[in-house]
């Protein structure tokens, strides 16, 4: 497998809660490298941007409201098979479900507020990286 990136996202409910350095370090204790990374605080037009492919899901507007409503870590992470093994590491999206060990069974509170997001595909990941980060500052 050829070395990939992807792009995370620790939740409102990760900053809040100081769960920062924890997340991170089961991210970099599953060989991924965090090549870039910075606290913002999303805007609603930003949340609505970045989630664009839920919008005619019913829970969009919780989605919004809660990317919105505090700060929020971006990130870029790189390693072989970046993408499946973050989601991997991640568990899955209701933290119920989600196998021992990952980072959603670990430290989510429930399905919305569910720490981590991880981009679900190469031209995904192309494109989330895009919106957040210019090429100078992903220093792999
Ligand atoms: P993410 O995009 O955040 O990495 O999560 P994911 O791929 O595991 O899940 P996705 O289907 O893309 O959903 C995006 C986020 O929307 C919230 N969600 N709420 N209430 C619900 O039924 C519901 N379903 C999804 C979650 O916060 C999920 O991470
Ligand atoms: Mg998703």
């Amino acid at each position: 497998m050829a070395v990939q990136r992807t792009f995370s996202i620790l939740k409102p409910d990760v900053t809040r809660r100081n769960l920062t350095g924890a997340v991170n370090a089961k991210i970099e204790d599953a060989g991924l490298r965090i090549i870039a990374q910075k606290r913002v605080h999303m805007t609603r037009e930003q949340a609505q941007t970045f989630y664009a492919v839920h919008k005619e899901r019913p829970f969009f507007g919780e989605l919004v409201d809660q990317m919105s409503a505090a700060p929020v870590v971006v990130q870029v992470l790189e390693g072989e098979d970046a993408i499946a093994r973050y989601r991997t590491v991640m568990g899955a999206t209701n933290p119920e479900k989600a196998d021992a060990g990952t980072i959603r069974k670990l430290f989510a509170l429930n399905m919305g507020e569910n720490s981590v997001h991880g981009s679900d595909a190469p031209e995904t990941a192309a494109i989330e990286i895009a919106q957040w980060f210019s090429g100078n500052e992903l220093v792999g």
